[in-house]
């Protein structure tokens, strides 16, 4: 019952933050003294996934590289006694089992899950959207994973948003089964304000169950002319439960620029070493 792999769909192009990402992968991005990117990875592993599958595109070496071994780098560290940067870059290549699967043509989130169907088809298996970021003590893939081991079926992640948020997410709506916990009924992706089942937002973690994917094959572009995984979600909950957990811990929006600098100045003053710098700039005593 429990969750052994975990898929990270990466291949987007980032273009919210261009130029930055015309060469660089916004996963990349450092978020405080680590990349994006590998927030989402522990937050896997410390829910319990051994297996990482990536599915990338063209412009996404830098992620593959960033999880390899760079012996150039670890022998020049250890050369100069840098022992401690020498042990953390090893500790990088060595957290974690990945795969990568290339996506071809950027279809849409829903295409870039179906990516990842030679090696998710047996089990459920685990989402991540990388852009966001939980803090918290227990890790929100974990909290789903608790739910699906429970309750069976799919999981998805649930916020409560401002209806001017509404049309940026997949809304869920459902039965609310015990607090926090709702039996979904239907999903729509990014609705206008008046069409919104709820005011409940899909948040970038799932637990899915392998029948998304014949699903995923025969479904039709949807909002944004794109494959959606909204859409095929909302066909699985015909045949199988599909719960909304209303996650605890805090979320920071890294897909878009205003996000990205809210969450590294949020996390700079929570960290002894950096808060006296951002203090300084916002007191105006440089
Ligand atoms: C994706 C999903 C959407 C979800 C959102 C969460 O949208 O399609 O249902 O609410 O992630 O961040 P995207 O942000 O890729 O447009």
């Amino acid at each position: 019952m429990t969750v052994k792999k975990c898929l990270f769909p990466v291949a987007g192009l980032g273009t919210r933050f261009l130029p930055v990402t015309k060469e660089i992968a916004k996963e990349m991005l450092p978020l405080v003294n680590r990349p994006i990117i590998s927030y989402g990875v522990e937050e896997a592993l410390a829910s319990g996934c051994e297996d990482i599958v990536m599915i990338t595109g063209r412009t996404k070496r830098s992620i593959e590289n960033y999880f390899d071994r760079s012996f150039e780098l670890e022998d020049i560290l250890r050369k100069r006694g840098k022992l401690e940067l020498y042990y953390k870059m090893i500790h990088i290549s060595e957290m974690a089992e990945i795969l990568y699967i290339r996506q071809r043509e950027p279809l849409g989130l829903g295409h870039a899950v179906l990516c990842g169907e030679t090696v998710c088809k047996d089990d459920y298996f685990g989402v991540i959207l990388p852009d966001d970021v939980f803090i918290d003590d227990v890790p929100v893939l974990s909290q789903l994973i608790s739910v699906h081991e429970r309750l069976g079926g799919s999981v998805v992640a649930l916020e409560h948003v401002k209806p001017k948020d509404i049309s940026r997410y997949g809304i869920a709506a459902g039965d609310e089964t015990e607090p926090g916990i709702f039996r979904l009924t239907d999903m729509v992706e990014k609705p206008k304000i008046q069409d919104a089942p709820s005011e409940y937002a899909i948040m970038g973690r799932y637990v899915l169950s392998p029948k998304i994917f014949p699903l995923l094959h025969t479904q039709q572009a949807g909002a944004g002319g794109e494959i959606q995984l909204t859409d095929a979600i909302r066909e699985l909950m015909k045949t199988e439960p599909v719960w909304g957990v209303v996650y605890k811990g805090r979320r920071f929006d890294c897909g878009t620029q205003k996000g990205w600098l809210r969450a590294n100045i949020q996390l700079a003053l929570e960290d002894d070493e950096l808060r006296d710098v951002v203090l300084e700039i916002v007191n105006g005593n440089k």
